[in-house]
Parts: C-alpha cells; structure tokens; sequence
C-alpha cells in the first residue's frame, strides 16, 4: 500500500466581525467541504493577533472570536479530522515571525497593498504619510508568513486581494532558506489557491455582500429574520406573469450558490415562466432555511456554552503546537539560537570538523544492518547526540522489506508509525516521540 502524500491546506479567519451568508457561501461552507476529501490536511484557525491591528475594541475580538468558531463548527467543521485553533494560543507563531522579520526587506513590506493604500489616502487628506499607520498594519504580511510558514502548508486559499501576500510568504520562505537553509527547504514555500468558482455573493442591494455596504443577510440569525432579509433583496420591477432575468438577479445568485444544478434549473424555468417576485423570495428563503436551520440549532447550542468552543480551541491548539514546538525548536537552531552546549566554540570546531557538520544542521540518519539471526534490521540515529537511538525495527525477512518501511517513515513521517507498528512491529519510545517527530521531519521528503 502506498499512502499518496498529503496536501496541507491552510485558512486564517480575522475575528473581528460576525459572520454572514457571503462569508458562509464564499470560503465557510467550501472549505469545509474541501477538508473532508482525502489527501487534505486542513489547518483552521481564528487570527485574533490579526484582529489586533484593525479592532482595538477587546469585547469584540472576543464576541468575533467566539462567533466565528462557532459558525465553522456548526457548519460541520470536524475538530478531530483538522486541526482547528486560535493564533493566540501558538506562542511559537509569533515567535516564528520575529525570525521572518529579521530576512525580510523593510522595501518588501513598503510595498503591500494595504500598506500603500494607507499612504494613498493619507496623500489625498494631505496628512502625513504615515498618519494613523501602526507598526502592526505594516508587519501583517510577516504575521500572515509566520501563520502559513509556521505549519507548512502547501495551499492557501484566498481571495484576490490577499494573494500579494502569500506571495510575500513565499519571499520570506525563500529568504530564510537561502540564509540559513544550507540548500535545504527548512521553510515550505505555499501557493495561493484562488477558487475561480468561490460564490461571490451579491448582498441585498445587488451590490457584492460586505459589511462595509450594510447589505449582508445574517447567516444564523433567527428564522424569521431571515424571511425578512430575503424579503427585502432589491428585484426589478417586473409583474408577475413577465418573465425574469437570472442574469444580473440577486435572488438567482444567492439560490444558486446554495442549490444543486438541477435545482436551479428549476428556478429558473420559474423565472422564465414569470414567476412573481414574492414567490421567488419564498421559494429562495425556504432553500436558504433548508440549509441552515439544522445548523442553526448547533450554532445557538455553541454560543450558549462557550466553555465548549474554548475546550475545542484548546485542544486544537494542542494538536497545532504538538507539530509547531519541534518544527520552531528546528528553526531556532538554524538561526544559531541553540543551547550553549550543543555546539563546540569555534576554536574546538577547526579541531573537530565532523563534529561541526554535525552541530551544524547535521541530520539524523536510519541505518540498516544485518544482524546473526539472518534478518534485516534498521534504526533512526540522531544527530545529537551522535548515534542515541530513536527507533529501532525488528528484524524483516528481505533487506526489501526493510527498507520499505524506512522509505515509508522518510515520506509521511511520524504518521508512518501507526502503519507500521501493526505491520513489523517497531519499538519506539513514547517518552521521545517529540524527538522522533523532529528527526522525522528533517528526513521526510517534501509531498508536493
Ligand atoms: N489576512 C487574512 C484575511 O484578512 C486572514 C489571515 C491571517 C490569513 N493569517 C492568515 C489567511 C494566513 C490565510 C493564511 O482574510
């Protein structure tokens, strides 16, 4: 069996407003879909030090924060088969971006879009510059790298507007690699995906739904809110009987994001039979509570016991750091941050090259080997200390089969181990796994 290599998707949610029906239609609902296909890791998590640069009103970080995991949860966001967490709560994150800002050119940042916008408006009000600009505004793309850079990930779905800055991401990665990589990839350059069919949906006025416009529709707002929202959408001024455009129509739009193929060629049969407007809002609020009123429910049942959704958060957040806490104690040694002792003065360096090479990034390395019962063997040695054992196999009848199993643990890595201790039976000991994992990682191929 060979297990085909994993892509890991990343998603970031500024929690700063409430979520509504765009948000859901647009990145809430596909991204969900998409992280219950095979081959995705799905990394999710509520960016609350992003809220920070644009909120500096504490109770609605809060309320955003709780509002939006609870959207995604009652939405049919799985906690066990992702890794969903809050930003905050990965203390190696904003580690990881103060050793991406030190390899990123201050021209790079002067350069982001929303940073020159700032400068833009400040030129037309004829202020300073740098009016009212914080040095957070400026840092979010290197906050945003750490975020992407900090688990990995391959994919980052976004909409236009932030594909600048995985590009920016990609530059630091690369950076940091040429810097301190010794032509490794110690950081994994991600890909902004832009979904060409990402819902856009059109608000109550017609215009793009946006909380800037005032047009949204509540996404669990109550039943008949929501009847009262549809009722509200602007149409034309056609009679009953006329027949209707779906082209252009708000109303096709949005029930067409949410119904199947053929259910909209149903709709717009209707339409082109001259359905009344009114029928058309019920037709399209009856799909709509379809939808949401069993998650609705869930969504109630989270916002009234947040303890829930904080237990959630904390246990995603022990799940992203269980991967973070290795991968930043990699990193920290390659930019020199590493305990005295683990590496000889400079001095003692020229005398010992090979112990140099070592401290220096050295890799861990499996050996394989024969032993007198005849059967093939290997085991994981680290780098440091030199030769401590990691993982030791029992013996395999062909030299084949052995190196099957290295090949497989060289690929997916720590995920390898539950495989292949039904299979040959590897003594590894727990106590260490966070070593093993670390090992692991430096010796795994990169999937994509
Ligand atoms: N900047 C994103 C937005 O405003 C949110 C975000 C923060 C993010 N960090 C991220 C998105 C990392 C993707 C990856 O929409």
């Amino acid at each position: 069996m060979h297990p085909s290599p994993t892509v890991r998707v990343l998603t970031g949610i500024t929690t700063t407003g409430t979520p509504h029906l765009g948000n859901y239609a647009g990145a809430i609902a596909p991204t969900v879909r998409a992280s219950q296909g095979p081959g995705i890791e799905s990394f999710m998590f509520l960016a609350d030090y992003h809220a920070l640069i644009k909120c500096g009103d504490p109770a609605r970080v809060q309320s955003s924060t709780l509002q939006i995991a609870a959207s995604w949860l009652a939405a049919g966001l799985e906690p066990r088969r992702v890794t969903f967490y809050r930003q905050s709560d990965i203390p190696e994150i904003p580690q990881l971006c103060w050793l991406l800002t030190c390899v990123t050119g201050k021209g790079l940042l002067n350069r982001a879009h929303a940073y020159k916008a700032a400068l833009d408006k400040n030129a037309a009000a004829a202020l300073e510059p740098d009016d009212g600009v914080t040095a957070g505004l400026f840092m979010y793309p290197v906050l945003m790298a750490a975020d992407i850079l900090m688990f990995r990930a391959h994919r980052v779905p976004v909409g236009r507007d932030q594909v600048q800055h995985i590009e920016m991401a990609r530059d630091m990665a690369a950076s940091f690699n040429h810097l301190y990589g010794q032509g490794q990839e110690l950081l994994t350059l991600p890909s902004a995906q832009i979904d060409a069919d990402m819902a856009l949906l059109p608000g109550l006025d017609g215009r793009k739904m946006s909380k800037s416009y005032d047009n949204v529709i509540a996404l669990f707002g109550s039943r008949e809110q929501l009847r009262k929202q549809i009722m509200g959408i602007v149409t034309d001024s056609r009679a009953p009987g006329e027949p209707k455009d779906t082209e252009g129509s708000t109303l096709f739009a949005i029930y067409k994001a949410f119904a199947t193929p053929e259910e909209s060629a149903a709709y717009a049969r209707a339409f082109a039979e001259g359905i009344a407007w009114g029928e058309a809002k019920e037709r399209l609020f009856e799909r709509l509570d379809q939808e949401i009123a069993p998650k609705r429910a869930h969504y109630a049942h989270l916002m009234d016991n947040p303890r829930e959704v904080e237990q959630t958060l904390l246990a995603g957040a022990e799940k992203a750091r269980a991967l973070a806490a290795p991968y930043l104690r990699e990193l920290r040694h390659a930019v020199g941050l590493r305990p005295l002792a683990s590496a000889p003065p400079a001095s003692a360096a020229a005398r010992a090259p090979a112990q140099t090479a070592a401290a220096a990034g050295g890799k861990p390395a499996f050996k394989q080997y024969r032993e007198k019962d005849g059967r093939f063997y290997f085991k994981l040695l680290a780098a440091q200390p030199a030769g401590k054992v990691l993982l030791q196999s029992r013996g395999f009848d062909s030299p084949q089969e052995a190196g099957k199993a290295v090949k497989l643990l060289q690929t997916v890595g720590i995920q390898a181990l539950a495989q292949l201790t039904k299979d040959c039976i590897i003594a590894a000991d727990m106590a260490e796994k966070t070593e093993l994992e670390h090992a692991l990682r430096q010796l795994m191929d990169d999937p994509v």
